[in-house]
């Protein structure tokens, strides 16, 4: 059961550790009226994920596990999807950004299910700490869109 939870967490720090150069994609092409908004969240965004890898690489050495520290290897396990080098609206910054809370609040659930079934209850309180921030962040781009 708990080789299912250290896979589960290493392809969530390899999703993370794509989702931080996409974030920095976002900061740098994000166009239009809301820029200086997305442009101050997803410097805050980036930073907070910066912080979640360090926590799950860490956490993931604790239980004596080998956490991904290699882009090759974050690349070919990673199942968010990259964005292009290229000018991105406003609008279309925040819908993007919707699609991977989403896939975010739906994998730190599950890792925390995993991780409670396993009797590892500060695994399970880690992630739930992630899931109530993905939740609100989730609130905040929806009322940004409405
Ligand atoms: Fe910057």
């Amino acid at each position: 059961m708990s080789s299912q939870l250290y896979e589960k967490m290493n392809l969530y720090l390899a999703n993370q550790e794509v989702a931080y150069i996409k974030l920095h994609n976002l900061h740098w092409y994000v166009k239009g009226r809301g820029f200086f908004t997305l442009h101050a969240k997803l410097e805050e965004l980036y930073d907070q994920t910066a912080v979640i890898i360090d926590e799950v690489a860490e956490r993931l050495l604790a239980l004596g596990q080998l956490p991904v520290a290699n882009l090759k290897k974050a690349l070919s396990m990673a199942t968010i999807e990259e964005l292009e080098d290229a000018p991105i609206s406003s609008d279309e910054t925040v819908q993007g950004l919707m699609a991977d809370v989403e896939y975010w609040i739906r994998d730190t659930k599950e890792i925390s299910e995993l991780a409670d079934e396993a009797g590892d209850g500060a695994t399970a309180d880690l992630f739930n700490g992630y899931l109530s921030e993905y939740q609100k962040l989730m609130w905040m781009l929806q009322s940004y869109l409405a």
